[in-house]
């Protein structure tokens, strides 16, 4: 049996799991046409069309239209950070999401907009843990929570929350993973519930803690968090266990957590830092009932790749693809070395007020194409949710030294030891997080 616990706080600690050793696998970025040249030829086709059409709509069945709006070469903003042309926002339901045509949400860039307002805060979203809340734990500078992402080659909807209630009616929304992934759920649920009366909206916890459900009455929707760091089973399910040398995983094993996710309409799934503890994973072959004896130290890689094999055996016996639909979060960057970035006298992401304009890894792990090679075999389509790449520049957007530790917000002694206590590997909320969720809100 797993070990059971009345008071698990399901929250990785940042110092366990940051090895030095944190990487990821970035590719560098694609050589590009210049979208000028194009842009001033479709503008120019846009036009023309327009002025011979009546029906502005009528041009949404090209859909070239749908994917680039024309920039206005004037108007280009002082602070960018990533690759592309600069568009200005535009806020027009005939520019339609298409996942088949804007299918790499992951290129583009944030732009500054100091008028930018994120759709909830914590004093307005009684749903946030204190790990996350930056501002309300004295966070100084707010300009991390003016950045936008704009994707090169399509227009990414703004996040409504009506709009995204209206679609998920009905239905079950449900989030599985780590505390990162946590996060993701707050983000997600802070940005719907401000439209939502006070007795119209309930959140409950299983006596665990381990399933969280947030429900919107009047829309019969529930928006649900499933803690699963590893996707597998392991005895630092419930009560975490902080020396990883004495975590133990049945990669073979799924259906404990898995059964929970039966009947589920839209499960988003991640699973990475928890794998990032050391080189071993200790993988037991049989199950807990018969003791913690008889496990064997798997390389990280090898035992991450069996584990997702058996998320995807189940996933591909067990869901209907025509009921249930399925995404994964891609890795979200952790930002220890303050050299990848350029800032030699920096102490991890401390001090950081902007995004980086390049991060560059000194080495490169090979998790996320584990990830997508066996996404590829699979029977049931899942779709990425890519947020590495945008999230990499964002070197700003973390917790840092405006989180907890062992459940309290830290103290000014704790704060000036960042070496120690900065949070590098968990996001402030709002901020980026509330960005992931504006890609998933595109696929709803
Ligand atoms: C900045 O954000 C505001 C509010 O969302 C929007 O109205 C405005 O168009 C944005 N400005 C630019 C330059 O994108
Ligand atoms: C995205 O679509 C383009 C053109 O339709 C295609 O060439 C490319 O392979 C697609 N990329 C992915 C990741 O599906
Ligand atoms: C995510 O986006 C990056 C950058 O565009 C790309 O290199 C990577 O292959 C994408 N990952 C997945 C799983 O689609
Ligand atoms: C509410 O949604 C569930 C599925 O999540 C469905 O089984 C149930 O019939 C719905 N109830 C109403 C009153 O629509
Ligand atoms: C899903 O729906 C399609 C079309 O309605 C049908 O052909 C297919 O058999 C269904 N698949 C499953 C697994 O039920
Ligand atoms: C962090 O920023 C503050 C305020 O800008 C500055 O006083 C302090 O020296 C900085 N600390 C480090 C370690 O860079």
């Amino acid at each position: 049996m797993i070990p059971s616990s009345s008071s698990p706080s399901p929250s990785p600690s940042p110092s366990s799991s940051t090895s030095s050793s944190l990487s990821l696998s970035l590719s560098s970025h694609r050589a590009y046409i210049p979208l000028s040249v194009v842009t001033a030829l479709i503008c120019t086709c846009a036009l023309m069309v327009l002025l011979f059409t009546e029906k502005v709509t009528s041009l949404s069945s090209f859909s070239i239209f749908r994917l680039i709006s024309c920039a206005n070469r004037d108007a280009l903003p002082k602070y960018r950070i990533g690759s592309g042309e600069y568009r200005p926002e535009i806020d027009d339901d005939r520019f339609e999401f298409d996942p088949e045509e804007c299918n790499d949400t992951a290129r583009g860039k944030w732009v500054f907009n100091a008028s930018l307002r994120p759709l909830y805060s914590a004093r307005s979203c009684a749903y946030l843990e204190k790990q996350v809340t930056c501002k309300r734990n004295g966070r100084p500078d707010s300009d991390y929570l003016h950045w936008e992402w704009q994707a090169d080659d399509c227009y990414l909807p703004k996040f409504k929350p009506e709009v995204a209630l209206k679609k998920l009616r009905g239905k079950r929304l449900m989030f599985v993973g780590d505390s990162i992934q946590r996060g993701q759920w707050m983000s997600f649920v802070c940005m719907v519930q401000s439209i939502i009366p006070k007795d119209q909206k309930f959140l409950s916890r299983s006596p665990s803690r381990s399933h969280l459900i947030f429900r919107a009455k009047e829309y019969n929707t529930t928006i649900e968090f499933y803690w699963a760091p590893f996707l597998v089973e392991s005895n630092t399910d419930q009560h975490i266990i902080s020396d990883p040398n004495k975590r133990i995983l049945r990669i073979d094993s799924i259906s404990k957590h898995a059964k929970i996710w039966k009947g589920v309409d839209l499960l988003v799934f991640n699973s990475y830092i928890w794998w990032m503890s050391g080189p071993l994973i200790n993988s037991l072959w049989g199950s807990f009932a018969n003791g913690e004896e008889g496990y064997e130290g798997l390389d990280r890689m090898t035992a991450y790749r069996l584990a997702l094999k058996t998320w995807a055996n189940w996933i591909d016996s067990a869901i209907d693809p025509n009921r249930t639909r399925l995404f994964f979060t891609t890795l979200s960057p952790t930002h220890i070395k303050s050299e990848d970035w350029g800032n030699k006298n920096g102490i991890k992401c401390y001090n950081e007020t902007k995004p980086a304009m390049k991060v560059t890894r000194s080495w490169v792990d090979r998790m996320p194409d584990v990830v997508s090679s066996i996404v590829k075999k699979m029977r049931v389509p899942v779709t990425f949710i890519n947020i590495t790449q945008l999230s990499e520049y964002r070197v700003d957007g973390h917790v840092s030294v405006y989180g907890e530790s062992r459940g309290k917000v830290l103290t000014e002694e704790q704060r000036a030891d960042p070496l120690r206590y900065a949070d590098c590997i968990h996001w402030c909320l709002p901020g980026v997080p509330d960005t992931w969720n504006r890609i998933l809100y595109a696929y709803l």
